[in-house]
């Protein structure tokens, strides 16, 4: 609420309970995402005041940025791409985010997401997850003559980001299992986490080079994986971040404690450089606006250049033209256009939840928060299982997620 950027990501091993602490399970085992919604919606004036959170919930599969909140979400979770603009930073363009009011709100909308999230059986985990989660808290409000030197008067906008990341655990081959699906996904798990334990390593090395008045100023190869790119302000930028080492107490998986624990030490060493985000209000909206008047006129000068390097600065430009036009749509809709958004999303995940079998018990427990995954995740994987004997040897080696006409998820709420 005081808009500085968060972040808190779980790591650790396979079935070393990442999913468990952000998520959790019923009630009073519920996770840390459940949590932190209650804690903002006690915080926030009765009625929100001008105060307006927006949810999203993300998956990183097979390298591919997935909306999880998309309506569209359970034919085919459709495939995002990663910008990064200088104003607003990296952001996943065409993401869902969603108005929320209340804790059973953001509950009934993850519940959406863990039912497409990429979830699979594995020699170590019966509900392993083969995504890394990305949950977003999206909270802006509006303050009055704050900032130094200011107007008084001058109204001013808050805006920050709370992420609460879910890592796909890093695994050896003997514990993901034998289907070809699952050793892909492995692989890309394990390359991911890879690019993340390099960026970590550099900037734990950067930190210590400038505590020692060395050279600070080694390249942290962010870009190398989704994954990276997405958390690189959280992890070297403006934000407040915390890391949960997830460990296992089985005395087999202790190379990879020792390494999740060295792993720590190096996220420990790290430096972020937290401020708060807040502008006079409209103050992103006009530049936005600038830019996209510059990038319009820029490309049509582009445009007279038919070949070669001019159609390549044409396709550029274009491309930042949809950037800067994805953000000022954004920011400039009006609250009765959110809200009509917002009612045609949830009409359409209703019915795509209805065309799973989910229609019925959903309507009894209308006004009631639906469980957090924990113990569903499991139950609901295990029947799913029965009823598709052969799943696990087929193509989708056991992936729980599925289009409408195979689904066979029950219902939870
Ligand atoms: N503290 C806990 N109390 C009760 N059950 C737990 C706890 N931690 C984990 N579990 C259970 O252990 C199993 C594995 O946990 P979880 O799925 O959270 O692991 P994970 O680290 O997310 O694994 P993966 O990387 O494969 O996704 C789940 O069935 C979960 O409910
Ligand atoms: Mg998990």
């Amino acid at each position: 609420m005081d808009g500085y950027h968060g972040c808190v990501f779980a790591y650790g091993q396979t079935g070393s309970g990442k999913t468990h602490t952000i998520f959790g399970g019923p009630a009073e085992e519920r996770g840390l995402v459940p949590r932190i919604a209650e804690d903002l919606f006690a915080g926030l004036e009765p009625g929100g005041g001008d105060s307006a959170v927006r949810l999203s919930y993300l998956e990183l599969y097979n390298e591919k940025a997935r909306d999880l909140l998309s309506p569209a979400a359970h034919g085919s979770p459709p495939s995002l791409e990663v910008r990064e603009h200088p104003r607003v930073g990296v952001f996943v363009q065409g993401l869902t985010k969603n108005r929320v009011h209340s804790a059973g709100e953001v509950a009934r909308l993850l519940d959406f997401g863990h039912r497409v999230r990429a979830v699979g059986r594995t020699n170590m985990n019966a509900v392993s997850s083969r995504s890394h989660a990305i949950v977003t808290f999206h909270v802006e409000r509006a303050v009055l003559g704050s900032g130094s030197g200011g107007d008084p008067f001058c109204s001013r906008r808050r805006r920050a980001q709370l992420h609460a990341v879910d890592l796909a655990g890093s695994e050896r081959l003997w514990q993901t299992g034998d289907s070809e699906v699952r050793q892909h996904e492995s692989k890309q798990i394990n390359k991911s986490l890879l690019a993340l334990s390099t960026m970590i390593s550099r900037l734990a090395d950067r930190e210590k080079g400038s505590k020692f008045g060395g050279a600070a100023k080694s390249y942290v190869p962010y870009r190398d994986s989704k994954l990276t790119f997405l958390l690189s302000e959280s992890l070297m930028g403006n934000c407040k971040t915390a890391m949960l080492a997830c460990i296992s107490p089985s005395a087999q998986c202790f190379s990879m404690t020792e390494s999740t624990i060295r792993f720590a030490e190096s996220v420990k060493r790290i430096r972020t450089r937290p401020v708060r985000n807040e502008e006079v209000e409209g103050d992103l909206l006009r530049a936005l606006q600038a830019e996209l008047g510059g990038l319009r006129q820029q490309l049509q000068a582009a445009e007279g250049a038919a070949t070669g390097a001019g159609q390549d600065v044409g396709r550029r430009l274009a491309e930042d033209l949809e950037v800067a036009r994805s953000l000022t749509d954004e920011l400039s809709m009006t609250p009765a256009e959110e809200q009509a958004l917002t009612a045609r999303a949830d009409a359409r995940r209703q019915r795509s939840l209805a065309s799973l079998g989910g229609a019925a018990s959903e309507a009894a427990a209308a006004d009631e928060p639906p469980p957090p995954p924990g113990d569903e995740r499991a139950r609901r994987l295990a029947r799913s299982e029965e009823r598709l004997p052969q799943r696990g040897s087929g193509p989708s080696g056991g992936l729980r997620r599925q289009s409408p006409a195979r689904a066979v998820v029950p219902p939870i709420w």
